[in-house]
């Protein structure tokens, strides 16, 4: 299992960026950004290198641990996917990218697009002394007429970057990155009912086109969970020092919720049951929402059960049951 927290060589890369700069300046650019997205907007309001220094110090962290907690349910899922190429499509500072790199030592490759320049322009900095990813390829451009002209990749990540689009062309991007897709794609968006909603919209349609779920999902049916139940899941990560005055914070961790859906060309045997929701745990049972290939179900665990209950105590939320 990959770590949450960010590797040492970007944590390092973010410091060195931030050493040129006034914390102060780059905490009231965050809480403006933070503004804009919680008011709907999106990264249009980073325009200048402060701006993108400031998203990437108050947002990498979190967005960067719903990446990797994504990429590490892929991996228990499919423990021989060994990709040698990587597209991330809204690549922002390259926070997938690093993800990815840290989770698959196979990548060789790795292809960048985003519409941003002065996210792009942080990347490449970002990037310039990793050993991994020093020679990353990021072209600046709209991602449907980027994507065109892309050849096929193994693995196409799009994280926090469909929220930003409309649905007409949230649908046709979806279909388009599928297009490039030589086995694998994975859509992060935030843990909110809307990011639940785009994931199903797009789940669905990439299903009909001929694509599989290796997570979270154990099927490729129809989502089983009724309105007003949604999905998502949530990563715990540390703050750094510079991550909490960036954000004003005190507690020296935060916990991102997130959705997500892996979708592969080819179906995989055996999907485990996913659990929806911190199991409750008393002193007669454990109770666990879980997503079963038959559909959803409340498990429950007796006490009296003594070594069903020893193991469904360390189940976790967002983890697999068999
Ligand atoms: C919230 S940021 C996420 C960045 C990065 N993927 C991450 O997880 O940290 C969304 C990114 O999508 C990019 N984006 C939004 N719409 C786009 C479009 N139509 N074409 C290319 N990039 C786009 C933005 O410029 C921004 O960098």
């Amino acid at each position: 299992m990959t770590s949450p927290d960010l590797p040492a060589e970007l944590k390092a890369a973010l410091d060195g960026k931030l050493r040129g700069f006034s914390r102060n300046d780059a905490a009231g650019r965050a809480a403006s950004i933070s503004k804009t997205y919680r008011d709907g907007g999106g990264s249009g309001a980073i325009r200048s290198e402060t701006d993108a220094l400031a998203y990437a110090l108050a947002r990498m962290p979190a967005t960067y641990a719903a990446v990797t907690a994504s990429l590490n349910a892929l991996v228990e899922v499919r423990p021989d996917f060994a990709p040698k190429n990587l597209l991330d499509v809204g690549a922002g500072p390259g926070t997938a990218t690093w993800a990815a790199a840290e989770a698959f030592p196979s990548l060789r490759d790795f292809s960048l697009l985003d519409a941003n320049e002065a996210l792009r322009t942080l990347a490449l900095d970002l990037a310039r002394d990793s050993t991994r990813l020093h020679g990353i390829g990021y072209e600046r451009g709209e991602a449907r007429a980027t994507l065109t002209k892309a050849g096929t990749t193994d693995l196409v990540v799009a994280s926090y970057m469909i929220g930003e689009i409309g649905d007409a062309e949230q649908r046709a991007l979806a279909e388009l990155m599928w297009e490039k897709t030589r086995d694998t794609l994975l859509v992060i968006e935030p843990g909110t009912p809307a990011g639940y909603a785009r994931i199903i919209a797009l789940r669905e349609r990439l299903i009909a086109l001929g694509a599989h779920i290796a997570a979270p999902c154990p099927h490729d049916g129809k989502c089983p969970l009724q309105t007003p139940d949604w999905c998502h899941f949530t990563q715990r990560l540390q703050r750094s020092r510079a991550h909490k005055q960036i954000k004003g914070a005190e507690l020296p961790f935060e916990d991102e919720r997130f959705v997500y859906v892996a979708l592969t060309r080819t179906a995989v045997e055996n999907r485990p049951a996913r659990i929806l929701a911190a199991p409750q745990v008393t002193k007669v049972a454990v109770v666990t929402k879980l997503c079963t290939v038959d559909g959803l179900t409340l498990e429950n665990t007796p006490h009296r059960d003594r070594d069903a209950y020893r193991q469904a105590r360390k189940r976790r939320w967002g983890g697999t049951a068999d």
